[in-house]
């Protein structure tokens, strides 16, 4: 009997703070893989700005060929000030749009849960958090992100266009899956987010979501305007079950969801198309503003390796496993410095040894 063949993970590490803690969130998943006997083998590849600076391309056929042949990818985040300023094609931030579109992975999974421990992180008042568990999911293939661009003219007379293009088959795949996902949870509740009293993609969205919806009696449906989803998720966490939009709008609700359960650093993702390799990133960027310092909060990836865990190599128990770990070094009053009243905290490489300290 030949022994089973390794769950491949491929890892990419790329910029600034997306370096120091996908090095942790790799940790964690060999201990926990070590305990939970998941074989897992790792091969970096390379993206983003440190990609452009070796090889000139923010993501080099290479890396797109060693994601192909893994069963998953662990990313860390690309981008930063000193690649700011080049041409659309040489920003780190293609690296993401490649893997997303190459892969198809249009369903992004971006939970914001509120555990016990998280409750006094929050800048929100405890009684409007207390219980708070979103699940986003946020169309990752198409909208604005990979719309036509275009520029005319110069000077004052200059003009910019985007465009947000979606289709009938694009939406329905991703409302579908927003609503599967329900029907696994306890309030089985959808809200579709959109802007259809102003713009004619969000008149199909609306559309198609509501035709999907009659597929799924049992999980209730309903729509909400963009503008109001951003006051209710601040006056009125709690309301929300699963928020199923299209990317632009997820991209900026998830920041806004991280900031109530208390910090970016906290909020995972995981991006599936009906295929693996699933992509499991943190929702947080590179951070300039502290990277290399030490002193990045990791849960945001060790999070992501348990969703890489859960949704990618199927294994709950080891996934869970990690979730709890982490919520009990929260318990224990271990922090990093980006979540409120931390008085003494952590650095980067210290959270996840709290956290592995507590893994059973
Ligand atoms: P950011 O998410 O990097 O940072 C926003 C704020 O949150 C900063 O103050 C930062 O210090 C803080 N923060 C984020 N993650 C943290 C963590 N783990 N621990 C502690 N504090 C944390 O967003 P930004 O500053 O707008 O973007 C910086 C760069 O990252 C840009 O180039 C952007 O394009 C890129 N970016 C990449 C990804 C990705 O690769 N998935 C995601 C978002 C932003
Ligand atoms: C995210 C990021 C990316 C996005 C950027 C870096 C292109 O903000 O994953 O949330 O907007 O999708
Ligand atoms: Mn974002």
């Amino acid at each position: 009997m030949s022994p089973a063949r390794a769950y491949r993970v491929a890892v990419i590490p790329g910029d600034g703070i997306g370096r120091e803690v996908i090095a942790e969130a790799v940790r964690v998943l060999a201990e926990v893989g070590r305990r939970y006997e998941v074989a897992l083998s790792f091969e970096e590849g390379l993206a983003g700005g440190g990609a452009i600076d070796a090889v000139g391309h923010p993501i080099p056929l290479e890396t797109v060929e060693l994601c192909r042949r893994s069963d998953a990818i662990l990313l860390g985040a690309c981008g930063g000030p000193k690649w700011d300023r080049g041409p659309v094609h040489l920003r780190p931030e293609q690296a993401l749009f490649t893997l997303r579109k190459t892969f198809q992975l249009y369903a992004n999974l971006r939970p914001a849960i509120v555990s016990a421990p998280l409750v006094d992180a929050s800048p929100l008042r405890r009684d409007l958090v207390e219980g708070t568990d979103i699940l986003i999911v946020r169309e990752l293939c198409g909208g604005m992100y990979f719309g036509a661009q275009s520029r005319a003219g110069t000077g004052e007379a200059a003009t910019a266009t985007d465009t947000l293009p979606y289709s009938v088959a694009e939406i329905r795949r991703v409302v579908k899956k927003a609503c599967e996902i329900a029907r696994l949870r306890p309030r089985r509740k959808v809200t579709s987010v959109d802007k259809a009293n102003v713009l004619e993609t969000s008149r199909l969205w609306r559309e198609v979501a509501t035709e999907v919806a009659r597929d799924f009696p049992d999980v209730a449906v309903e729509h909400m305007l963009v503008d109001n989803a951003a006051l209710q998720l601040v006056r009125n966490p709690r309301q929300f079950d699963v928020i199923v939009t299209e990317n632009t709008f997820g991209d900026i609700l998830s920041d806004e969801a991280a900031g109530v359960i208390g910090s970016l650093g906290l909020m995972p993702s995981a991006s599936l198309g009906e295929a693996a390799p699933g992509l499991f990133e943190p929702v947080h960027g590179t951070a300039p503003d502290i990277a290399g310092k030490g002193i990045a909060n990791p849960l945001a990836a060790i999070l992501t390796a348990a969703l890489l865990l859960r949704y990618g190599a199927g294994h709950e128990a080891a996934a869970a496993a990690i979730e709890t770990a982490v919520t009990r070094a929260l318990a224990d009053g271990c922090r990093t410095g980006d979540m409120a009243g931390t008085t003494a905290p952590l650095g980067t490489a210290a959270m996840t040894d709290a956290v592995l300290a507590r893994l059973a």
